[in-house]
């Protein structure tokens, strides 16, 4: 077997894309990460699907010149302009393809939420792929865009934040959902409030569990080549610097990586 010790290139706007890394860093200790947060541009939720598309091959060019060995976009926004499954020779994973399926698997009462930001929602992404693997299935949507700045705050159990989900959530707790699709990458940092306002018996989706499966079976099927040893450093680029960024990327990736996190500032343009 041949071991490929490039990094795997992750993005998002922001910081919600480090609930991805998070997941990856625990399945994958032995493989090199490098982190983009568009924090310059945040947030994508608003833009339009050709902005959000722009911006995306913009990050996706930066991280190919950064010699990564595959591309995850860690965005559910930008996951909604990725139509391909290679970009310029590398592989690229979207968080919608995976979520879509668990939660198609996951449903039993066939009756699915998806919260996510404005235009994730108006893409009708995961209601057309939710719909490919099990037609039945009846599909409720939600925008959530006040949840994207509350993660950036760190307001991830406050009682604004319980307030906030009680209200963007309620009308689709009543549809008796028992599956909710975290459709955006900064929602798992909200866990908590989600989870009061739906209970427990509800089961949350979280795209960063999804694409980890999908690239365990990608290394198994050496579609990508595994590294066997980690570098001494986890590499979090930023559009534009900020402590708060940095203080919360620490507490969020810390814990899953014995790598020093070094922050970069750099332009993508
Ligand atoms: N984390 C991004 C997502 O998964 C969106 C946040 C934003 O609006 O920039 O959709």
């Amino acid at each position: 077997m041949s071991f490929d010790p490039r990094p795997i290139g992750v993005f998002d706007s922001g910081i919600g894309g480090l609930t991805v890394l998070r997941e990856l860093l625990k399945n994958f200790p032995d493989e090199n990460f490098i982190y983009l947060g568009d924090t310059a541009r945040l947030p994508y939720g608003s833009k339009s699907a050709d902005t959000v598309r722009k911006y995306t091959e913009q990050n996706m060019n930066f991280l190919k010149g950064r010699d990564v060995k595959a591309i995850v976009v860690a965005c559910n926004t930008a996951s909604t302009q990725v139509f391909e499954t290679e970009y310029e020779g590398l592989p690229v994973y979207n968080v919608i393809d995976p979520g879509s399926e668990l939660a198609a698997r996951m449903t039993e009462n066939n009756r699915v939420a998806v919260i996510a930001t404005r235009a994730t929602v108006k893409s009708e992404s995961y209601t057309k792929k939710i719909h490919a693997h099990k037609p039945e299935v009846e599909v409720f949507s939600a925008a959530c865009p006040l949840f994207v700045p509350l993660a950036e705050e760190g307001w991830h159990d406050d009682p604004i934040t319980n307030l906030i989900a009680f209200r963007y959530l309620q009308g689709l707790k009543a549809q008796d959902v028992d599956t909710v699709v975290l459709a955006c990458t900064h929602y798992p940092l909200l866990k908590t409030a989600i989870q009061k306002v739906f209970g427990n018996h509800v089961n949350l989706v979280d795209s960063g569990e999804a694409i980890a499966k999908l690239l365990a079976q990608d290394f198994s099927s050496q579609r990508l080549n595994k590294n066997n040893k980690s570098g001494d450093k986890l590499l979090i680029c930023l559009t534009d610097a900020g402590t708060q960024f940095e203080k919360l990327a620490l507490a969020l990736v810390g814990d899953f990586t014995d790598q020093r996190i070094v922050f970069e500032t750099v332009s993508v343009i």
